[in-house]
């Protein structure tokens, strides 16, 4: 099994490439199956989820196939309406490949989706869409088996704004008959995406980035060539390696905008940002003021830059707090921060975090972005840091240990 291994007490310093982001491209790779045209998919990122991703659609039928950065898919020959469950067990996403197939062909049968073991992650609210649509959705153990004679347009509900389920709405609704709207809709940037991406093919969605998206179904959806957005979730964990380690980072091709429930936490003495025209530099003397982390949807603090906080919650000079409103289990890295010697008390949701000196232990990665936070842990900690089981963490950061060895930190991949 391959782990990191880091050295620590290094300073970040230097330019930082930001991919494109995953939570945009795997829904994009889901709306692909829209069309029986080619699809190119510009600065596709090579990670472990992208993978995973194209296999449940080569499982279906369709060709993808990567010419460097450039992803090209061709859904003509889909002819299957179920993917191999030890496909679509392995991420999250294989789920919206369900919303597209009852668009596109009316049936799907699926297992259940896999991803991150953060807590419970139901699928009712995509089944309630999914019904709100006109199609009949038979619930089974081992999965759920879908099919209809035609999408019919509804206005829909949701009960909390999910990424996952609005996703699901709009990709079902696009070649559906008539107005869909959803509302209390996630507002997320790789929403917008989702639909900008769409909306390129011919589609009619409106709305996205609001609480409130309106589909005007069509009856066919185009080739496309795309380059969604870059990663915000990349470029916060960049900006938090950063602020924990002391010196100076700037990205480049990013709007601050899309991340400013995290650079508001750093305008203070030990960090400050300035951004304009596309350009982010972070300047970090290495420390934390303390500070109070709430998740929510966007725009409040994004759950997936939780367990990194947490880090620099630990480089603080009292206690930090972290309230984790998304999901119910995603502090379990916190027993392998403890390793290192994190100070924390844990209180349901609720984590305080109390200034630590971390030195370095051999820890394993349970979940991709408590994974992240362990590699920053390790860049901050005295002495060898051992991070086993990294795949986790490739599954959504590509070259992770290059780009931070770019930027001064001596972190290396072990085989
Ligand atoms: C969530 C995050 C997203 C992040 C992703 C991966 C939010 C709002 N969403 O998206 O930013 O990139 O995880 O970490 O922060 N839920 C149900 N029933 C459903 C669907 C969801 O109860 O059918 C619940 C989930 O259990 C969770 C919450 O709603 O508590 C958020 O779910 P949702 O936004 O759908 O999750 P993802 O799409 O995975």
């Amino acid at each position: 099994m391959a782990k990191y291994i880091i050295e620590g007490g290094n300073k970040l310093e230097g330019e930082v490439k930001i991919e494109s982001a995953k939570n945009a491209v795997l829904p994009i790779i889901a709306a692909s199956l829209l069309t029986s045209d080619d699809v190119l998919i510009k600065n596709c990122p090579k990670i472990e989820d992208v993978f995973n991703m194209i296999n449940v659609l080569r499982n279906l039928g369709a060709k993808c196939e990567f010419v460097e950065d450039n992803l090209f898919i061709n859904s003509k020959n889909v002819f299957k309406y179920s993917a191999s469950k030890k496909l679509t067990e392995k991420l999250r996403s294989s789920v919206l490949a369900i919303g597209a197939l009852l668009s596109r062909k009316k049936k799907a049968k699926f297992s259940f989706p896999g991803g991150c073991k953060i807590g419970k992650r139901p699928i009712d609210i995509h089944i309630s869409v999914f019904r709100s649509l006109g199609v009949t959705v038979n619930e089974k153990e081992s999965g759920i088996d879908c099919f209809c004679k035609e999408i019919v347009g509804a206005d829909i509900q949701l009960p909390f704004p999910s990424v996952g389920a609005t996703e699901n709405a709009i990709l079902c609704a696009s070649l559906g008959k008539g107005k869909t709207t959803i509302l209390n809709c996630a507002r997320e940037p790789e929403i917008v995406d989702l639909a900008n991406f769409i909306n390129k093919m011919g589609g009619k969605i409106s709305g996205a980035g609001s609480g409130k998206i309106t589909i005007e179904g069509v009856s066919v959806l185009h080739g496309v060539e795309y380059k969604p957005i870059p990663d915000r979730i990349e470029c916060g964990t960049f900006l938090i390696a950063t602020a924990i380690c002391g010196g100076e980072i700037e990205i480049r091709g990013f709007n601050a905008k899309n991340i400013s429930s995290l650079v508001s936490k750093f305008s203070n003495n030990a960090c400050k940002v300035y951004s304009s025209n596309g350009i982010i530099i972070l300047n970090s003397r290495g420390y934390s003021d303390n500070f109070l982390v709430e998740t929510g949807p966007y725009p409040l603090f994004p759950t997936d830059l939780q367990p990194q906080m947490a880090v620099l919650g630990l480089k603080g000079r009292g206690c930090s707090v972290i309230k984790e409103n998304i999901f119910d289990n995603r502090f379990l890295y916190l027993s392998e921060l403890k390793k290192m010697g994190a100070k924390y008390r844990l209180d349901k949701n609720i984590a305080y975090l109390y200034p630590s000196n971390l030195k370095g232990a051999k820890v394993r990665a349970l979940d991709l972005r408590g994974g992240a936070s362990l590699v920053l842990a390790g860049l901050l900690a005295e002495g060898i840091t051992e991070i086993d089981d990294i795949y986790h963490i490739k599954r959504g950061y590509l070259d992770l240990d290059k780009k931070l060895t770019l930027l001064g930190a001596k972190i290396r991949e072990e085989k």
